[in-house]
């Protein structure tokens, strides 16, 4: 599998299924474990934020598939801040971004920026947040938009973070009318943006466009209102400090 030299979590994400005696153990599977009993849409009963903490800060980020600086804020911004501070975080993907739709005699049909390979992985990955649980779902299309080959990728990735899920299923829906009804439906999501947005990554964290995206973990740090993981304790700038010697 040809790994992008842009992006270099993969390497470590894929040997974590393969410690064979400690599996049940390994970060991945308490990574999902921890999602199983929830349900996309439903409220999480067992979820890392209890009933009597304050909200999560919630992060939407609106891409498209093939953009560049997309796949960089995903994979090197927004993937290790959730891995850093997951349980008070609340992810939210809209594939779509800079698309365009239009009704053709009543059937929707899309322009992608980068083509239509870009409108057919929009729809593959708005088929994964669709059918799978939510982890599961922001694991696998991460590991997809780090490598070069999207699509051929699909199979492995799911392999990886959904084993029961077939990659001809999530296909299926993607060429199919339920993948052009969850891409209308991102439309609508990027269209009803105040303010619009005005280039992707758009990154908008509890309501509003966030300007910095090299910040992304201490703004989520800064706004959560419960006690703050200790990770946060490193963020206020205190990273850009030399040692002297
Ligand atoms: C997470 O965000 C979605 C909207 O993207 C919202 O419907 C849901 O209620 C939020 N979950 C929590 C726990 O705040
Ligand atoms: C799409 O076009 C069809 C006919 O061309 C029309 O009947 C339908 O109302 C249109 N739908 C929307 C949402 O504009």
């Amino acid at each position: 599998m040809a790994s992008s030299p842009l992006l270099s979590f993969l390497p470590l994400l894929l040997l974590l299924p393969e410690v064979p005696a400690a599996a049940p153990a390994s970060p991945l599977q308490s990574l999902l474990q921890e999602a199983a009993p929830c349900k996309v849409g439903e409220p999480c009963p067992q979820g890392p934020v209890g009933k009597s903490d304050p909200p999560p800060v919630n992060v939407a980020l609106y891409y498209e598939a093939l953009c560049d600086g997309c796949r960089y804020f995903l994979v090197r911004e927004l993937f290790p801040t959730w891995l850093m501070v997951r349980e008070i975080l609340n992810v939210t993907l809209v594939p779509y971004g800079n698309a365009q739709e239009r009704n053709v005699s009543g059937r929707w049909e899309f322009t992608c920026q980068h083509g239509e390979q870009e409108c057919k992985m929009n729809k593959v990955e708005a088929c994964l947040l669709d059918q799978l649980e939510k982890n599961r779902a922001f694991l696998t299309i991460v590991c997809i938009e780090e490598l070069e080959d999207m699509e051929k990728n699909l199979e492995p990735c799911l392999q990886i973070y959904a084993p029961k899920v077939s990659p001809d299923s999530i296909m299926a829906c993607a060429t199919g009318d339920r993948g052009t009804q969850l891409l209308h439906i991102n439309a609508q999501l990027t269209d009803a943006l105040k303010p619009p947005h005005e280039y992707v990554p758009w990154v908008v964290v509890n309501g509003k466009p966030m300007k910095e995206k090299d910040q992304l973990l201490h703004l989520v740090c800064q706004l959560y209102e419960g006690e703050k993981p200790d990770v946060c304790q490193i963020t206020a700038g205190s990273h850009k400090d030399v040692c002297f010697k």
